[in-house]
């Protein structure tokens, strides 16, 4: 197999088991993670559980769009292609903190990285088609709601599950809209809430809410992912919310296409990004 992933935050919890997955097929994983250290000690576990050494760590700091704006021009010059895009990288904080470029840090690294890592990728997945983008979103986003008027907690208090819960809502709208953006192009967009899953998001969750009842193991949270990633059956599907394997409805706010669009336009304009050339011309 001649295929390329990047998967974001594999060092850890359900993107490494993503990673697994990718490479154990044969694929080409490229680690995008924040810390090299990690992403190379995560790399040797990787190669060792499945005999594939195409796995490459490069940095990808969803935190900070200078290093991001780093990240792609080396990313081409060593790919020619992207078959699989997969958003993973996630945080839960609980209190308000700032990326590098001042953005609160739930929406930055939930929602506004991975829409600049997408935008900067764009030309090489539909070049790849037949691509995929895997965004991993939450059930929670059902209890999200977008507030257009103070996304970033800027006036409003913050709170740790209102803004995790409005990042994921994001997570849902980005990839209805970029689906609709790539129809006919060969690359599907879908997004995966995984499951509740033993990870490290919730390490800085009170110590009684950190640890959630039953939860699925890290390698059964990647099921659903891989299978969006991976599933024949799943080529011409776009558009689309899964939990688990399973298709499901997406909440109204996430279905709604003004919403959609009113925040397409908003993360192109906090990320400073030049506007959309409409399609067809
Ligand atoms: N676990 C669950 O129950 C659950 C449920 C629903 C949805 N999800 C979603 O699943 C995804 C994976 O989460 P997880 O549960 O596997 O959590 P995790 O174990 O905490 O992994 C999160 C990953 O994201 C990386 N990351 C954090 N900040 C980053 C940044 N600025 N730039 C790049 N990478 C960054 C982390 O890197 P470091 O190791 O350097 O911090 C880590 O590799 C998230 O999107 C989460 O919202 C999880």
């Amino acid at each position: 197999m001649n295929k390329v992933a990047l998967v974001t935050g594999a060092n850890s919890g359900i993107g490494f088991e993503i990673a697994r997955g990718l490479l154990a097929k044969g694929a080409t994983v490229v680690l995008g993670c924040r810390d090299l250290k990690k992403g190379h000690a995560a790399r040797e576990q990787l190669v060792s559980l499945t005999g594939n050494d195409a796995a490459e760590v490069m940095q990808v700091d969803l935190a900070n769009l200078a290093r991001l704006r780093n990240f792609v021009p080396k990313f081409l010059a060593r790919f020619e292609r992207l078959d699989w895009l997969v958003h993973n990288a996630g945080v839960w904080p609980r209190t308000r903190r700032k990326t590098e470029d001042g953005f609160e840090l739930t929406l930055g690294v939930n929602h506004l990285g991975p829409f600049f890592l997408t935008d900067a990728l764009l030309p090489l997945l539909v070049r790849s088609a037949p691509a995929r983008v895997v965004v991993l979103t939450s059930s929670m986003h059902r209890e999200g709601t977008f507030d257009f008027e103070d996304p970033q907690f800027k006036v409003r208090q913050h709170h740790g599950g209102t803004a995790y819960a409005q990042s994921k809502l994001a997570n849902v709208l980005f990839t209805f809209a970029l689906a609709r953006r790539l129809e006919g192009q060969g690359v599907t967009a879908n997004a995966v809430h995984p499951g509740v899953v033993a990870t490290g998001l919730r390490r800085e969750a009170p110590p009684n809410a950190r640890e959630p009842k039953n939860p699925l193991t890290p390698e059964a949270g990647a099921l659903g992912p891989l299978h969006l990633a991976m599933s024949p059956t799943l080529a011409n599907i776009t558009g689309r919310y899964f939990e688990g394997t399973e298709q499901m409805p997406a909440s109204g706010a996430a279905n709604d296409v003004k919403l959609q669009e009113r925040l397409w336009a908003l993360s192109r304009q906090l990320l400073k990004l030049p506007p959309e050339v409409p399609q067809g011309s």
